[in-house]
C-alpha cells in the first residue's frame, strides 16, 4: 500500500500507466512493415539473450484484456504509442488500413472504458525503409514525420486527449547514434549531431502538421536525468555540467529558448547540420504541455581519455534497481521544479516513472517515494497535472530484453497470462472509488 492519498494530488490530477508499441504489441501480421528494432534485435550482441519484440506481450491480440486491467486499477488515462510501420509500412506513401483499424479499436476501447488516450507518435520503431535513407541523420525525416503526423491527426485526432510527438529524443539521437546502444546502433559523432537536431526539427514540423489537422493538446516527452558530479573538484563539476547539457539542456533549450547550449554545440563542433540556427523557430513551436520521464541519476567525472565527451559516468552508492539504476526520488523534485522555474510554465506530466525489479515490494516502495516527490513538486507551486507509471506490463525492455521487469502486471511469456502484482494493487488502493 502507498502512504499517500489521492486527494493530496488535487482533484484534476491524472493518474495513468504507459507502454509503447514495439515493447508490447508483437504482431507483424496485417501488414506492419519492418522497423529498425526488428533488424537491430536480430543482430547478435545487441539485445540480451538475443530477444526481440516479434511476439512481445501479444498486445495486438490481447488489447481488450490489457485495457480492462488499466480500467480495473482505477487509472484515468493510458499512454500508448502508434507504431509508424503499422500505419505506413514503408514510412512514407501507402497507408495500411489494417494498422489504422487496430488503433481505432484500441482508442475506442479506451474511450468505452472511460480512459483518456495519451498518444505518442514515435516511440523508437522507425520504419526500416526510412533508415535505408539515413533515418534520423537525414534532414528529410522532418517531412516524413510530419506527413505521418498529419495522417494520425486526421484519422484519430479528435479522439485523443493528449498527443506527444516523440518519446525521449535523447535516446532517439544520442543513445542510438553516439553510444550505439539502441537501434540503429551507430557510434558516430556526426550522425549523432545530425540526429540531435533533426529529432527536434521533426518534432516541430509535426506540431505544425497536427495543428493543421486541428489536433489539440500537443506536447513532447523528454527523459531528464539528475546529473551530479562524483566529487567537488572543478573538473568533475564541469563534467556534470556537460552531461546535463547533453542529456537535459540540449532539448529544453531547443524547445523553450530557441537555441542550443553553447557548451554542447562546441563539443559537436563541425558536425552539426548547416544553418541549424535557422530552424530554431520550428524546434520551438509552441506546445500545450511537457512530459517528463524520470528514473534515476548519474555521477559524472572528468575522463580526458574519452574522446569528444572528456567525461565518464557511473552509479553512486544509493540503493539500486536490478538494472543498477540508483533510486533517487529527490532528483524528480529537483528536475521538475527546475523545468518550471527556468524553462516553461506549461502544464507538466510525469509521463514515465518506474523500476525494473523482480521483488515487487521494492517496486511499491519506489512508487511510494516518487509519488511523494510529486507531492513535493505540487507543494512547491509547480503545475504538475499527472503521473504515469511505467509500465502496465512486463515487456521488451529494449537492449535488456525480457529479463528486466518493469510491469505492474506480470507477464508469463510462455502462456501470455497476465497476473497483477502488489504494485498494481497499491495503485488500485490509491485510486479506488475516486474517479
Ligand atoms: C523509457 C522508455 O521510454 C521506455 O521505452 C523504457 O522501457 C523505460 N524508459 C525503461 O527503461
Amino acid at each position: 500500500m502507498f502512504t499517500h492519498d489521492r486527494s493530496q494530488f488535487g482533484s484534476g490530477f491524472i493518474f495513468g500507466t504507459a507502454t509503447s508499441s514495439y515493447q508490447i504489441e508483437g504482431g507483424q501480421a496485417d501488414g506492419r512493415g519492418p522497423s529498425i528494432w526488428d533488424s537491430f534485435s536480430m543482430t547478435p550482441g545487441n539485445v540480451r539473450g538475443a530477444e526481440s519484440g516479434v511476439i512481445a506481450c501479444d498486445h495486438y491480440n490481447r488489447w481488450e484484456e490489457d485495457l480492462d486491467l488499466i480500467r480495473d486499477a482505477g487509472f484515468d488515462a493510458y499512454r500508448f504509442s502508434f507504431a509508424w510501420p503499422r500505419i505506413m509500412p514503408d514510412g512514407r506513401g501507402a497507408v495500411n488500413a489494417a494498422g489504422l483499424a487496430f488503433y481505432d479499436r484500441l482508442i475506442d476501447g479506451m474511450l468505452a472504458r472511460g480512459l483518456k488516450p495519451f498518444a505518442t507518435l514515435y516511440h523508437w520503431d522507425l520504419p526500416s525503409a526510412l533508415q535505408d535513407m539515413g533515418g534520423w541523420t537525414n534532414r528529410d525525416i522532418a517531412g516524413w514525420f510530419a506527413d505521418y503526423a498529419q495522417i494520425i491527426g486526421h484519422h484519430f485526432g479528435d479522439r485523443l486527449h493528449a498527443t506527444a510527438t516523440i518519446n525521449e529524443p535523447w535516446c532517439v539521437a544520442f543513445l542510438s547514434h553516439f553510444l550505439g546502444k539502441h537501434a540503429p546502433g551507430l557510434r558516430d559523432v556526426r550522425a549523432a549531431a545530425r540526429a540531435m537536431h533533426h529529432v527536434l526539427l521533426a518534432h516541430g514540423t509535426a506540431v505544425g502538421a497536427l495543428r493543421g489537422e486541428g489536433v489539440k493538446n500537443l506536447g513532447i516527452v523528454l527523459n531528464l536525468e539528475a546529473t551530479e558530479p562524483r566529487s567537488g573538484s572543478d573538473a568533475d563539476r564541469k563534467a556534470a555540467e556537460l552531461g546535463d547539457g547533453i542529456f537535459n539542456r540540449w532539448y529544453l533549450d531547443g524547445l523553450f529558448k530557441g537555441r542550443y547550449p553553447a557548451d554542447v554545440l562546441a563539443m559537436l563542433g563541425p558536425h552539426m547540420p548547416e544553418n541549424h540556427a535557422g530552424d530554431m523557430a520550428i524546434t520551438g513551436a509552441p506546445l500545450d504541455w511537457l512530459g517528463i520521464n524520470y528514473y534515476t541519476r548519474s555521477l559524472y567525472y572528468s575522463d580526458p581519455a574519452v574522446p569528444v565527451l572528456g567525461f565518464s559516468q557511473e552509479r553512486g552508492g544509493l540503493a539500486k534497481s536490478d538494472l543498477g539504476w540508483e533510486i533517487y526520488p529527490e532528483g524528480l523534485t529537483t528536475l521538475v521544479t527546475r523545468v518550471a522555474r527556468d524553462y516553461t510554465k506549461l502544464p507538466l506530466y510525469i509521463t514515465e516513472n518506474g523500476m525494473s525489479e523482480t521483488d515487487d515490494r521494492r517496486r511499491v516502495d519506489f512508487y511510494d517515494q516518487h509519488l511523494g516527490a510529486c507531492l513535493d513538486v505540487i507543494r512547491a507551486g509547480v503545475d504538475l497535472r499527472g503521473y504515469f507509471a511505467w509500465s502496465l506490463l512486463d515487456n521488451f525492455e529494449w537492449a535488456e530484453g525480457y529479463a528486466s521487469r518493469f510491469g505492474l502486471v506480470e507477464v508469463d511469456y510462455e502462456t501470455q497470462k497476465r497476473t497483477p502484482k502488489g504494485s498494481y494493487r497499491a495503485f488500485q488502493g490509491l485510486l479506488h472509488n475516486s474517479r
